[in-house]
């Protein structure tokens, strides 16, 4: 394994800005920004089959701290806002429940990954090659739910979420981290 080797887990790794949580969209297009890197790591690691500690650690964090309070967000609020928004016309419905089947998916495959990782960081394994298969289905759904939200869901969201829907999002997403509500910037261009 190389110093560049995404696997690695350096540079752009790091969680994303709370500070972005005034704009809510903006935080998830990031935080998806970081689950393709992060999804990049465990195809890495899948294909290397040996888990390097500071990879291995960062994958971790990332499914403890951060991509299950993403899930939430979207399956709890931004979600449930775009089906208040929407027309029959956007044809979201069907779009949203392909995602939900990813998420479902990727959460099903988290213990998984949670504990095979774990695993060889504990005792210096190697991954099995199940496990291996196991977290490239994993990144699999992660990176396909992303790739949809990108094209399709974010795009309609900055459309038809009102600046209310937002500020209320970005509210329920802060308390969600046990950060307190916050003013936005003045100057935040939100569709009213
Ligand atoms: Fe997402």
């Amino acid at each position: 394994m190389t110093q560049s080797d995404p696997a690695r887990g350096d540079s752009g790794l790091s969680p994303t800005d709370p500070a972005l949580l005034a704009t809510p969209l903006e935080f998830l297009s990031e935080e998806h920004l970081r689950q393709r890197r992060i999804c990049a790591v465990i195809d890495a690691l899948a294909d290397f089959g040996t888990v390097d500690r500071a990879a291995g650690e960062s994958v971790l964090r990332f499914v403890d701290a951060e991509l299950t309070l993403h899930m939430r967000d979207e399956a709890e609020d931004l979600f449930p806002l775009l089906a208040v928004r929407c027309s029959v016309d956007d044809g979201i419905g069907r779009v949203i429940l392909g995602i939900l089947g990813d998420l479902d998916a990727a959460a099903d495959l988290l213990p998984t990954v949670r504990a095979s990782l774990s695993l060889c960081l504990q005792t210096g394994s190697d991954l099995s090659a199940k496990d291996g298969v196991a977290l490239v289905r994993f990144s699999g759904h992660v990176r396909r739910h992303l790739v949809t939200e990108n094209a399709i869901l974010l795009p309609i969201a900055r459309a038809r979420l009102t600046k209310r829907d937002l500020q209320a999002l970005s509210r329920r997403m802060r308390a969600r981290r046990g950060l307190p509500p916050d003013l936005l910037p003045p100057d935040t261009p939100f569709p009213d």
